[in-house]
């Protein structure tokens, strides 16, 4: 259906046809085992989307069973057809892109530009790893004597996948895709406010020729679903996205199985400009570094070091900019969309309240707001919070919201040290005209990904993750699809 019947229909009778509720086991969708019922809420109106099942450990055994089958046959599918049916499913969710990006849109409470931008980008993820899959060479490797030795590429096997509520659809495809090039097998968790689109997913995998079993969507809660499953003894790899004390429990209940593991954790990660930057340049980096998705983002730019020289005119024009942002009901595509849930709005809310008692000095912002057309949905003002120093809670946490914490430097060695005096370290964006400058900057911040005169510059080729709290292990690009494969060395005798 085109994406403004699907819209207009939405609008007229608040439900929505077609969306799953079960768990996708074994190539189709199944009971649940767990009896507990989940509810979505479309974040921009409250509107109750529908129910799905909540597993537990029972659906998890089922589940594990139905990957660990499917993995002796997957793993001696051919690469190159492994990589045909990826190609086929990243088709299949073109043509389905107004629907997925509809759902998305509504389940999450991010714009459905926003949505449609990581529907696109998820396609892109199937593509490259589509390609990908025949290209897992070995080296051979020199021997004294009459020896010969090669290294060959394995599958690591059953791989579980806990997937976030910031983004459900890229981060889902940007494990699950990469395993199955890799010849794993892959059981996702969604997390309990975003079940839709990945079931949807699974859905369109089989279709496009994926064998049953090969990859099993299990929806319900983090301690109920998704602990059992990343303690089991049958998985041989997890990849989690979400909060640090989350993966820190993840980190505990993987260790006596020595499982393989993928971190990718939060961030407070700074957009810095230096005092020769292109401040419009730099207004325009951060407005989207930090209020695109209302700063639901693991790389958001939660904050700007800004030198003492550029500070006030840089701020002047990122509050006009700020003061313009309009929010609304995600369909109808606003300047920011809503928070997820209305937990996670407490959060945000509680943070900002604290910092207005401390007597922070909010330039602008500050508290909830409401789809200015229907008085519902949960949403937080785009907020900015200047002069703060290096210790303060909104410096140091991560707030998860469209909320900037602005610090004021002298020196370029004040950027760095500032930067790197978080317990994070996932992304930073450079601001200056001075390659030389940006470079060093480069080379002495403590990140994952350096970004120079631009905050998103990026795409599925490149690897992606932290260091530090911000997690280990790297997804996307040519590392995304290494993590899922294990090295073997074999050598003979002449
Ligand atoms: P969370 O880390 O608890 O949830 C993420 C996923 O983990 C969900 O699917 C959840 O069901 C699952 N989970 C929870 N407990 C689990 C366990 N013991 N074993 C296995 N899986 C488990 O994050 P939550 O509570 O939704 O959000 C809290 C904060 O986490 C946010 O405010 C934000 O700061 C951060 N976060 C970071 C994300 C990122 O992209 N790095 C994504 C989502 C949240
Ligand atoms: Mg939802």
């Amino acid at each position: 259906m085109a994406i403004d019947s699907l819209i207009n229909e939405y609008f007229l009778t608040g439900a929505v046809a077609g969306l799953p509720d079960r768990h996708f086991i074994g190539g189709e969708f199944v009971e649940s085992l767990g009896q507990q019922r989940l509810t979505s809420v479309d974040p921009g109106s409250e509107n109750v989307l529908g129910e799905f099942s909540g597993g537990d450990h029972r659906d998890i055994e089922v589940a594990v069973a139905s990957s660990a089958d499917a993995l002796k046959s997957w793993k001696r599918v051919s690469p190159a057809k492994r990589g045909e049916i990826l190609y086929r499913t990243a088709q299949l969710m073109k043509a389905n892109s107004a629907w997925l990006s509809f759902v998305e849109c509504l389940d999450s409470g991010k714009t459905l530009a926003e949505a449609e931008g990581d529907v696109a980008g998820s396609i892109r993820l199937l593509e490259y790893y589509a390609g990908a899959a025949d290209k897992l060479d070995g080296r051979s490797v020199p021997l004294a004597g009459n020896y010969m030795g090669w290294t060959i590429r394995e599958p690591v096997g059953v791989t579980a996948h806990i997937i976030p509520w910031n983004y459900p659809t890229s981060t889902f495809i940007r494990g699950v895709a990469p395993a199955l090039a890799a010849g794993c097998t892959a059981i996702a968790k969604p997390a309990e406010t975003t079940p839709y689109t990945a079931l949807l997913l699974a859905e369109m995998f089989t279709e496009a020729g994926l064998p049953d079993g090969v990859l099993n969507v299990v929806t319900g809660f983090g301690v109920d679903a998704g602990a059992p499953l990343v303690a089991h003894r049958a998985v041989n790899h997890v990849t989690f996205t979400g909060s640090v004390n989350t993966g820190v429990n993840v980190m505990q209940s993987v260790a006596p199985n020595m499982t393989r593991l993928t971190l990718e954790l939060g961030g407070k990660s700074p957009l810095i400009a230096l005092d020769d930057c292109d401040i419009d340049a730099a207004v325009e980096g951060a407005r989207w570094a930090i209020f695109s998705h209302s700063g639901q983002i693991c790389s958001a730019g939660s904050r700007l070091i800004v030198h003492e020289s550029v500070h006030e005119a840089l701020l002047e024009r990122l509050v006009e900019v700020t003061n313009r942002i309009k929010i609304g009901h995600p369909l109808k595509n606003p300047d920011m969309g809503a928070i997820n849930s209305k937990s996670h709005l407490d959060v945000i809310s509680g943070h900002v309240r604290r910092a207005i008692e401390r007597g922070s000095d909010i330039l602008t912002g500050g508290g909830i707001m409401a789809d200015p057309e229907s008085g519902k949905g949960w949403f937080f003002a785009p907020t900015i919070i200047d002069n703060l120093a290096q210790n303060d809670p909104v410096v140091q946490q991560e707030i998860f919201g469209p909320v900037l914490a602005v610090q004021v430097v002298r020196s370029d060695e004040e950027a760095i040290e500032a930067a790197n005096s978080t317990e994070f370290g996932l992304v930073s964006g450079v601001y200056t005209r001075d390659i030389s400058r940006a470079l060093n900057l480069a080379r002495e911040i403590d990140a994952g990904q350096i970004t120079i005169n631009d905050y998103w510059a990026g795409g599925v080729e490149l690897p992606f993750g932290g260091t530090r709290k911000s997690g280990f292990g790297k997804e996307k690009g040519w590392e995304g699809i290494e993590a899922y494969t294990k090295v073997k060395s074999i050598t003979a005798k002449i």
